[in-house]
């Protein structure tokens, strides 16, 4: 089926990190995205592609909204989306008293379809196309998960959590049967339409040192996969590692001594990483995942973003909610919150690297920039369009913007739910909000 959709573009063409806004940005005021199989066989000025398009092919008209690439979340876990907005707790507390309560219930087929299923619904809503997302140390959670992602359509990317110690024993595999599972898994799931497998170590304080042996075993034997972690989240958490693992100079060295750092390794937070730790990430290629709205929450620390990325070492850095500490669904709300952890940074983010962040960078991140994560020909077509007159409050107040960047801003920092318009997948809408309840309509799931 050929499809397009028409109104204002946006979206990146480079690193607004590295290069000029003329170099990082296409902007087309009055746009046409032209989508056939599931890519983006055209785009342009609506002028110029209009009358060369077949008559018979729908045009969708998008006015007073901008046209993007789908957000892409970089770390995210599912099974959480029951504890979002727990009270009182900093990591290692929130996880005994919350987390690991809730991912018992995975082992039961029907609460993880159930969930999966609310999840990938509540990404849509918001604009989310593609996440990285823990699933939990159960198998059947990575298979209700993956079944709910492919009747959707999407591109996304997760993985079993591998824990052997430090957890309550309903939560524990071995060495061995992480190891064996995952292969199992991979083997199933793997490039199975859009989907994409991760190793999942939880972090290297619930796993033995032979079953984060066996993780970067199976990762290194199926090229094409990914791993996904956290690191340097929280304060005594790093302590805790330096007990477990004396013998390692530091948190990001216990990941390499186990062969779990590279391309397509991507490791949640990054707080309170070393110098020489963000040396090696950028040497390395490993990417971090930005959670503010966790970070925040869970009272870990302020990501220094501005660092992160310096041009004598810049590491890949990609957005994430890192639900259920992360408190919002919304990539939007997660930039708003970006910018307000750089401002106590002293480091104002713009909003083109916000949004950067969260669609073209994000995918930099994930190794996937030559799939997805803009709107250029040849792209996967995830498609989001946002509405600019969400509301009285949104339409006044964008009245007063004087650019682009005023817009983008505007919306990353009021990020109303009611943002999010349209959200097409593979050049299919997916979610359409309805313009008389408000309420978002989902076409798959
Ligand atoms: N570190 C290990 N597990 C988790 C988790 O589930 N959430 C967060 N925020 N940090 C973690
Ligand atoms: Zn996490």
């Amino acid at each position: 089926m050929k499809n397009a959709i028409r109104g204002t573009i946006v979206s990146f063409k480079n690193d607004p990190f590295r290069s000029e806004e003329k170099d990082f940005l296409y902007h087309e005021e009055d746009g046409l995205v032209v989508m056939e199989d599931g890519k983006i066989t055209d785009v342009g000025p609506a002028i110029d592609l209009l009358g060369k398009l077949d008559p018979s092919v729908e045009v969708t008209h998008y006015p007073d909204a901008l046209i993007m690439p789908g957000f892409i979340d970089c770390h995210v876990h599912y099974p959480q989306t029951e504890i979002i907005g727990a009270f009182g707790k900093q990591l290692i507390d929130w996880l005994n008293k919350y987390t690991f309560v809730a991912e018992q219930k995975f082992k039961d087929y029907s609460h993880a379809e159930m969930t999966a299923n609310l999840f990938l619904r509540e990404a849509l809503a918001s604009g989310t196309t593609t996440a990285s997302v823990f699933c939990t140390v159960d198998p059947v959670s990575v298979d209700a998960f993956f079944e709910q992602s492919i009747k959707a359509g999407m591109r996304n990317i997760a993985g079993k959590v591998l824990m052997d110690r430090n957890a309550p024993p309903e939560l524990l595999d071995t060495a061995q049967s992480g190891y064996d599972q995952t292969k199992a898994l991979i083997e199933k799931w793997h490039g199975k339409d859009r989907s994409l497998y991760s190793v999942t170590p939880r972090f290297a304080p619930t796993s033995t040192p032979e079953q984060m042996e066996l993780a970067g075993a199976v990762w290194k034997e199926h090229p094409g996969t990914y791993l996904q972690t956290h690191i340097s989240e929280n304060l005594n958490e790093i302590e805790w590692v330096k007990e477990l693992f004396p013998e390692a100079t530091g948190y990001l060295d216990v990941y390499e001594k186990f062969g779990q750092i590279g391309p397509r390794s991507i490791l949640g937070h990054g707080v309170h990483l070393t110098e020489a730790e963000f040396q090696r990430l950028s040497e390395t290629g490993t990417a971090l995942a930005h959670c503010p709205t966790s970070n925040l929450f869970l009272g870990s620390g302020l990501f220094n973003v501005e660092n992160a990325t310096r041009e004598v070492r810049p590491v890949r850095v990609g957005l994430a909610t890192d639900l259920g500490a992360g408190t919002s669904f919304s990539q939007l709300s997660t930039m708003g919150e970006a910018y307000k952890v750089a401002q106590l940074n002293g480091y104002a983010l713009s909003a083109f690297h916000a949004f950067y962040l969260a669609t073209r960078g994000a995918a930099k991140a994930l190794y996937l920039e030559d799939t997805i994560g803009s709107i250029q020909v040849g792209m996967e077509a995830d498609i989001i369009v946002l509405d600019l007159k969400a509301s009285d409050l949104l339409e006044h107040r964008l009245k007063y913007a004087k650019n682009l960047h005023d817009i983008l801003f505007v919306l990353m920092t009021l990020a109303l739910p009611q943002n999010v318009k349209a959200t097409y997948i593979a050049g299919k809408p997916a979610a359409l909000r309805d313009e008389e309840t408000g309420k978002m309509k989902f076409l798959s799931l």
